[in-house]
């Protein structure tokens, strides 16, 4: 277990948009109950009530956000959710699955908006106390399959979908940039892999850390 993890097991899911987190953050839950295990689920932004409201801003406000701005808005939704939601669960033991993390701010406001990647790393780690997963599972997909899978599933989009097709190549690259510095931490799975495929694949790398 990483230093600064109390007990319990914390799981993130992290991808482009339309990479397919939900279906298998839905699936894992599923399978971890069928097994007994006590899950919280979370979100970022938005796993708590104050998230909630930080998330209709970030994601919503209309017009211009200065990137470092924004950065700060996802750290504080985060430092709120670490503290008040995720590290309670884990304190009990719990498994803690939770879609997006820091690696989504690395990637879309390091890579995506430019900034550096080192410091937006550093103010998460600063909000989070240092908190970092147990496992992260990165859906990667190239983004024009992503844009074309949005495009099917919805007519709006928010502040960060609505982003030009060179952001989000950026965030793909800085997401795969991520794994490779740590490969212990995460598991990374091609997002065009069928659903069946993907979900065995997270539960057995899961299952080796029971
Ligand atoms: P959401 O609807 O939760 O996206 P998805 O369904 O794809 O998970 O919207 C979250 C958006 O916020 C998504 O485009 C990624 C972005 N984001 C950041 O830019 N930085 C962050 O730190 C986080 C957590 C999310």
């Amino acid at each position: 277990m990483i230093e600064g993890t109390p007990r319990g097991l914390f799981i993130t899911l992290e991808g482009g948009d339309g990479s397919g987190k939900s279906t298998q953050s839905a699936l894992l839950l599923e399978w971890l109950e069928s097994l007994g295990r006590t899950v919280v689920t979370s979100r970022e932004p938005g796993g708590t009530d104050l998230g909630t409201e930080l998330r209709e801003i970030i994601l919503h406000r209309r017009g211009y956000i200065a990137p470092r701005a924004e950065a700060l808005l996802y750290a504080a939704d985060r430092a709120h959710n670490i503290a008040t939601k995720v590290r309670p669960a884990l304190e009990r033991g719990e498994i803690v699955l939770q879609d997006r993390y820091l690696d989504s701010s690395v990637a879309y406001q390091g890579a995506g908006r430019v900034l550096d990647a080192t410091e937006v790393r550093n103010l998460s780690l600063w909000a989070a106390e240092g908190l970092l997963p147990d496992l992260t599972i990165l859906l990667d997909l190239d983004e024009t399959i992503g844009r074309t899978r949005l495009d099917s599933a919805r007519t709006k989009y928010d502040r960060l979908e609505d982003e030009k097709q060179d952001f989000h190549a950026r965030v793909r690259d800085g997401y795969l940039v991520l794994a490779k510095a740590e490969p212990e931490r995460f598991l990374v799975i091609p997002a065009t892999d069928s659903i069946d495929s993907i979900a065995a694949q997270i539960r057995d790398r899961i299952s080796t850390l029971f």
